[in-house]
Formats: structure tokens, C-alpha cells, sequence
């Protein structure tokens, strides 16, 4: 057994230390579960108290190859000891990892711009889709998460991420995007032939000015509650604009580096963006991303217009290095799919005993739990994903809320876990969920 938690939750060093955090730290940041981690070994993280907990969020899935793999470890070290800042100046890790970036990909990125949050990647993608087309606008979805930073937020296709900080940048368009669950149009995936993807034109000829420059669409949408398009969609999509010449931007922020059973998820439909956003399990928790771009395109910009103080710093290149070594030595892709098919299975199966879960989806170890009051109605319920949430925590496992309503928890561990550690967790989210009344 790996959870070990010893009374009930906060234990007495936590409840210091969300004493401090109430008074010093600002309160944009959440709070999912009432505890303070201290360090963290692979898919288990240790509180201040002593608490064990198995970890199903990787961090915002970020911590790919599991908290402080000794082989991250030790590049990060020594890295460290080495050179800490560059700038301007190439080094052989960050030429290397560009290299290695860009034999990844498909033949046509062959460019990286080495970053260091995945809002800036995004941020950067759209003022290179704007330098190269001439065009202004940007098209994105309902339900999308792109980041943070002025234009990123702009993009966000829900309010949450964007309210009482307008006026936004001009020429946002947005589009739905195929939550089938919950299907805006109201209609099912089986006989809508992808009416949503027909009714892009119809947004774009009433919300364009005539200056589409390129669309932003995440492979499965994170921040609104892991929800995956129908097979077929996204290629579609990739059609359709080049079809009316619009850049295809792709924010694999969160959906790369193994997280889907793929190194990266554009594989599973051999898409073909123009540009690809790449962040979080690129540095598996040292703050690293990457904007992949075809060379025609990035040579829009000369020299000087765009640059990032920390970007490409030799710390980030060596952990992200060792992220790609890891990654292949120890496959963990395929770990992904391996693990994440038990766990779906599993938790497929809950969903049919139970009431309260309306809908499980995903794809390796991404898999979204949404929660409802019913069935029929199919009514979000946000009060029992929180429950779900803490009764969780105080049993050992850490998962993550999210979703536009709320109600969904993020299946996401660090994608080192085994089946052994897998069931451990599915036992109690298990025994959680049946418990709810
Ligand atoms: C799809 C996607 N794009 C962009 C971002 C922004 O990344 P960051 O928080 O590193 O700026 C996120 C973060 O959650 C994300 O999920």
C-alpha cells in the first residue's frame, strides 16, 4: 500500500501553512485539496504532515515522467552547476533540443522557438500567424483554454477565464466545438455528420470582417473537462482551413509528451498544423514550452522581434532533454495506453453502477470523470465533483477539478504509473464514488 494518511485533513503542519498562505499569497491561485505538499517520488507525493497520497494530476499534467526521476534529477543538477543563463547565446543542450524537437515532428515543422510557459507559446503562435498572413483575426473555441496572458485569455472560449477583463483583443471569433456530451446544437455524434464543423462558415461569414488569420484548437480541451472531439473532427478541421487559407494552430500545451499514448497527440490523426504549441510535460515541472512552426512561416519574423528572457535557458533544455530520454527508454507512451486502458475500463464500468456519473471519456491518461445530479436531466453537478474532490484527498488520492460547469475530476497521473499503483487509486475512487449519496 502506498496512501498512508494518518488523521483527518488538514494535519497540523498544513493547517500552518494555509494559515501563511491565507495571509501572504494572493487568492487568484485555487486551492483543490487542503493540503501542503513537501516532495514527491514518482506517482506518490508526500505532505508536510507525513501524509502519502497517489498523485492523478501530475500537477496540472505537467510532472510526465513522475515527481524527481532521478535521471531529471541529475541533468537538472547538473545543469545547475554548471551555466544558468544564456540569453542570446546558443548552447549545445538547447541546439540539441531544438534538433531533437524537430526530428519528432512531421517533416514540415521544422522550427522551434524555445519558450518557457505554454501561454507564451500560444501568445507567440498567434503573432506569428498575424506577421505571416497580414490578417488579424483569430478564430477559437467554446470551451478552449490557451493561457493566461492578454491575447491567450482572449482566446478563451469560456467567460471564467476572461470576466471583467476586457475589453479583449480585437478580432476574436469563436466557434463550438463538438462536446458531444453536452452537444450545443443538440444533437447526437452518430447522425449529426459533424454539423458543427458545417456551421464554421456560417460564424465565420457573420463574425469575420474578411481577416481570418488562423484558428486555435486544443486536441481534446483541458480546462473544459478533458472533452475529446469525435475521431475525424480534427482532421476535418485541419481541411477546412487550409481550404480557406487559415493557419492551423494546434495547443498541445497539455496534450504532448506521452500524455495521450502518443509522444504527441496530432499522431493519432497524422494532423499537420502549420504551427504547434508545446508546454507542461516538455520540462515535467521545470517551467519549459516550445512553439514548432514551419520555416516559411517563422521566417516572417527577423531577428529581434521576438525573444523571451528565459527561454531556451540551459536549465530547461538539459530537463527537457532528460524528459526525451526518459520517455523513450521507458516508453511511456505505450505505459500511457496501457495503464489508461485498465483505468478506463474500470471506471466505464463504475459509471454504469452509479448515478452520479453521467459521462467518462479520454484517452490514454487523460480521462474526464463528469459528474451529474442525474442521469436523464444530465445536470451538472459541481457540489458532488468537489465532495469527490475531498473525500478523495482524505483517502489518499489527489485529483483535480475542472470543466466549464465544474463537475468534471482529471484522471491524469504522472505516466510512470503502474497497473499495480493504478488499481491501488481505482480502489479508492472507487469506494468514493459509491459512497456518494
Ligand atoms: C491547452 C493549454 N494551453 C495553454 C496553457 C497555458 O500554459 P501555461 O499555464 O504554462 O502558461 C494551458 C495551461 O493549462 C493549457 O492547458
Amino acid at each position: 500500500m502506498i496512501v498512508h494518511v494518518k488523521d483527518q485533513l488538514p494535519g497540523p503542519k498544513s493547517r500552518e501553512y494555509l494559515a501563511l498562505s491565507d495571509q501572504y499569497e494572493a487568492r487568484c491561485i485555487n486551492q483543490q485539496a487542503p493540503i501542503v505538499w513537501e516532495r514527491g517520488d514518482g506517482v506518490v507525493v508526500t505532505d508536510v504532515d507525513g501524509n502519502t497520497y497517489i498523485d492523478f494530476t501530475s500537477g496540472v499534467l505537467v510532472t510526465n515522467v513522475g515527481h524527481s526521476h532521478p535521471k531529471h534529477v541529475k541533468a537538472i543538477q547538473e545543469a545547475a552547476a554548471k551555466l544558468l543563463n544564456c540569453y542570446d547565446f546558443p548552447t549545445p543542450d538547447r541546439v540539441t533540443l531544438a534538433k531533437r524537437l524537430v526530428e519528432l515532428m512531421p517533416e514540415h515543422l521544422n522550427k522551434a522557438f524555445l519558450l518557457t510557459t505554454g501561454s507564451e507559446a500560444t501568445e507567440a503562435a498567434m503573432r506569428v500567424a498575424k506577421r505571416y498572413t497580414g490578417r488579424h483575426e483569430m478564430l477559437s473555441f467554446y470551451g478552449g483554454f490557451h493561457g493566461r496572458t492578454f491575447g491567450a485569455m482572449s482566446m478563451a472560449g469560456k467567460m471564467g477565464t476572461k470576466k471583467r477583463f476586457g475589453p479583449l483583443m480585437p478580432g476574436c471569433i469563436y466557434a463550438p466545438f463538438p462536446y458531444c456530451f453536452r452537444c450545443p446544437f443538440k444533437k447526437k455524434p452518430e447522425t449529426c455528420g459533424l454539423f458543427c464543423l458545417e456551421f464554421l462558415d456560417t460564424v465565420v461569414s457573420v463574425e469575420s470582417t474578411g481577416d481570418l488569420a488562423a484558428l486555435i484548437i486544443e486536441p481534446y480541451q483541458g480546462g473544459a473537462g478533458f472533452i475529446f472531439p469525435p475521431e475525424g473532427y480534427l482532421k476535418k478541421l485541419e481541411t477546412w482551413a487550409k481550404e480557406r487559407d487559415v493557419l492551423f494552430i494546434l495547443d498541445e500545451v497539455q496534450a504532448s509528451f506521452g500524455r495521450t499514448g502518443k509522444m504527441f497527440a496530432l499522431e493519432w490523426e497524422d494532423l499537420r498544423p502549420n504551427m504547434l504549441c508545446l508546454g507542461k510535460g516538455i520540462g515535467s515541472g521545470v517551467p519549459t514550452a516550445a512553439l514548432m512552426a514551419e520555416s516559411r512561416i517563422m521566417a516572417s519574423l527577423s531577428p529581434g522581434e521576438m525573444s523571451s528572457t528565459t527561454g531556451g535557458n540551459p536549465l530547461s533544455c538539459a530537463a527537457a532533454l532528460a524528459v526525451l530520454d526518459i520517455m523513450e527508454e521507458e516508453r511511456l507512451p505505450d505505459n500511457a495506453l496501457k495503464v489508461g486502458d485498465y483505468l478506463f475500463r474500470r471506471l466505464k464500468k463504475l459509471s454504469e453502477e452509479v448515478t452520479v456519473l453521467g459521462d467518462v471519456r479520454g484517452r490514454g491518461l487523460v480521462i474526464g470523470l463528469e459528474f451529474v445530479t442525474d442521469k436523464k436531466t444530465l445536470e451538472p453537478s459541481a457540489e458532488i465533483t468537489v465532495e469527490v474532490v475531498n473525500r478523495c484527498c482524505q483517502s489518499g488520492l489527489l485529483v483535480g477539478r475542472v470543466g466549464i460547469y465544474g463537475n468534471v475530476i482529471r484522471v491524469a497521473p504522472p505516466l510512470v504509473i503502474t497497473e499495480t499503483e493504478a488499481e491501488e487509486a481505482a480502489d479508492i475512487l472507487e469506494k468514493v464514488i459509491k459512497g456518494i449519496k
